[in-house]
């Protein structure tokens, strides 16, 4: 069975790839560092049979510190879902280099495709099977998870009666559970009405941090989600155009958006 939180596995950066100094200030510990990332698939063109190399990523640099919740943002089709995946060791990248702290987890959009197990309790232990813990040590990292993203008294409650925010938890909580350095987070809060949306955005909140010094990375289309952030990235074109403080990306946004309005 596939489940769709996983705890990643290694990447394997392309033979192009070179050993890198972080970027930033060298006395921040990261939890994710990407350097001049790049990404590009290989498509046939529509009529004949020549292929043409279609890029995708350009040359993307990104830090986020241990710790923090950063937010990446950008239009559709930017290539926010690649970088992530490439982050989560799902895509290799074609040239660049990758460094996250592990294991690290990435939640998918549809809320509908986090949770396969039937019940709360039976999905949030199903990823410790592989670590060989007594009956005892499984029920407090699945309690311990619960609690963080405020699902405890949900323990004993068949998935398919969770509403889709109440499954963006539980999902986050297999991972915590999995003592999840790292969350990669994509959209998860696009399917969701506001009060599904803030159980979402204070239950990873209060994953940041702990003994495991969780750190996430979350791509929202949702300028109001922001506020949450410790720090943002903002994406057009396959390119990181700002990066770092909230209120900077936030006006670039607004200001971005403004024109386009104007226009
Ligand atoms: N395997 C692939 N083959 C061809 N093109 C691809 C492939 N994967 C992604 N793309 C293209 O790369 C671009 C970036 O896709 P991506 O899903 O990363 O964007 P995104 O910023 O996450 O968009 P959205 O906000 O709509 O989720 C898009 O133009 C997409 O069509
Ligand atoms: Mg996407």
């Amino acid at each position: 069975m596939i489940k769709a939180n996983f705890v990643g596995s290694c990447c394997h950066p392309s033979p192009r790839s070179r050993v890198i100094c972080a970027g930033g200030d060298c006395n921040i510990k990261y939890a994710i560092q990407g350097q001049n990332l790049s990404y590009s698939v290989t498509v046939k063109k529509l009529i004949g049979v020549q292929k043409m190399v279609f890029p995708i990523l350009k040359d993307c640099s990104l830090h986020v510190p241990v710790g923090q919740l950063w937010m990446l943002l950008g239009p559709n089709g930017c290539g926010k879902s690649t970088l992530l995946k490439i982050l989560a060791g799902l895509l290799n990248p074609t040239s660049g280099n990758v460094i996250v702290r592990k294991p690290r987890s990435f939640v998918f959009q549809n809320p509908d495709h986090q949770v396969v197990m039937p019940t709360v309790e039976a999905d949030v232990s199903f990823g410790l099977g592989k670590l060989n813990l007594t009956a005892d040590e499984v029920r407090a990292r699945v309690e311990k998870a619960l609690k963080t993203v405020g699902m405890s008294e949900y323990l004993q409650r068949p998935v398919q009666t969770l509403s889709g925010g109440q499954k963006q938890r539980v999902a986050i909580a297999g991972a915590l559970a999995e003592s999840c350095k790292v969350l990669l987070l994509d959209e998860l809060t696009t399917f969701l009405d506001e009060t599904d949306q803030m159980g979402v955005v204070e239950a990873i909140r209060n994953c940041l941090g702990g003994p495991d010094q969780v750190s996430a990375l979350w791509v929202t289309h949702r300028l109001e989600e922001l506020k949450y952030a410790d720090g943002a990235i903002y994406m057009e074109d396959g390119r990181v155009i700002m990066d770092g403080d909230v209120s900077n990306v936030a006006h670039l946004i607004s200001r971005k958006q403004a024109d386009y309005l104007a226009s």
